[in-house]
């Protein structure tokens, strides 16, 4: 069976790590930008290892200028999640990007955004809520400005704080007055950790920005005490596996630690990261899940339920998305 219009939640997913080749290469061309190094011979994005991607990232990003580009990539973005059967996505949000940490620049971002997504919601029938996240390479200092844009968005659209990022850059508590600030906003927050970082930055994360999820946090399974406190904690993991065998943390989806998590009662849930970069979809990690774990619909069904239970979405909106799911 294909798993293409199984109903699925993603939460992990990055705004521009998932524009299409295509569109950005559209966009480059009508503004004259040269993306040198960004794409391969056949039209795919390239790059060596983590670093590099986030440089070829950061690259193919410059093609994106104003409020209107951000608004046709966020619908362009969303075809392809409601191509894959997707209902309910988180994306990231980088108001470094997005008006340079402005917060009247970033209104105006956020605002072609949410037409976007509200004309995606009506024409595909998929909902879109934000997530405000910092680039920890950028610093601490840009993390606070960043959180200040979140802080003054937050509300039914703009629901969670983040932070994803060069994890091998500082400690994750050098980021704590961003994430106080967020959560003072009253906002959800979820970081990267456990990707890059061994076990001991998804400790950072839990102890010094109290997060209730995790963006990956794969790399817990390399210490058991960590697994349960995850499990005890039930701290949901925003797992990637077809990102992380791309970038190397793993040979193949067999050797990812994401069943073994889930055997041990972590709550984890299935995301693409930034799809295009990574050769993958919402059903193509369905489908490798399906051939590394013989996981089907029932498993698939639960990792969808403790999703949407995880989503950062007002009760409302949660109880929509659970009865279409329940349809199903
Ligand atoms: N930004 C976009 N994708 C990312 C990833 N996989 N890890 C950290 N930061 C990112
Ligand atoms: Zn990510």
């Amino acid at each position: 069976m294909s798993w293409k219009d199984f109903p699925k939640v993603e939460l992990h997913m990055h705004l521009e790590g998932a524009a299409p080749p295509a569109f950005v290469r559209g966009l480059a061309q009508e503004k004259n930008i040269d993306l040198t190094g960004v794409f391969d011979e056949r039209g795919n994005y390239t790059f060596r290892d983590f670093v590099h991607f986030l440089q070829v990232y950061e690259a193919a990003t410059q093609v994106l200028k104003t409020p209107e580009d951000y608004g046709r990539l966020t619908l362009a973005v969303l075809e392809q999640c409601a191509e894959n059967g997707v209902i309910y996505a988180e994306s990231f949000l980088s108001p470094d990007f997005c008006g340079g940490r402005d917060v009247t620049a970033w209104k105006e971002y956020l605002h072609a955004m949410q037409e976007a997504a509200d004309q995606a919601e009506a024409q595909m029938g998929i909902t879109l809520r934000g997530i405000v996240t910092c680039i920890r390479h950028f610093g601490p200092e840009k993390a606070r400005e960043t959180a200040l844009c979140a802080a003054e968005t937050a509300g039914d659209w703009i629901t969670g704080f983040g932070m994803g990022g060069d994890e091998g850059m500082g400690r994750q508590g050098d980021f704590a007055w961003a994430f106080d600030c967020a959560r003072e906003a009253g906002l959800r927050l979820t970081t990267h950790a456990g990707e890059f970082g061994g076990p001991e930055s998804v400790r950072q994360a839990i102890e010094d920005l109290k997060v209730e999820r995790i963006g990956h946090g794969v790399r817990a399974i390399e210490d058991p005490a960590l697994v349960d406190i995850l499990a005890e904690r039930e701290i949901v993991l925003e797992v990637c596996p077809g990102s992380n065998v791309v970038l190397g943390l793993y040979p193949r989806f067999a050797a990812h630690p994401i069943a073994k998590l889930r055997e041990a009662g972590v709550k984890v849930t299935v995301s693409t990261d930034d799809p295009p970069f990574f050769n993958t979809t919402m059903t193509r990690e369905y489908e490798e899940l399906e051939r590394a774990f013989g996981w089907g619909a029932e498993d698939f069904a639960e990792l969808n339920r403790i999703a949407i239970e995880a989503a950062f979405c007002d009760e409302g909106t949660r109880k929509r998305i659970k009865q279409r799911l329940e349809q199903a």
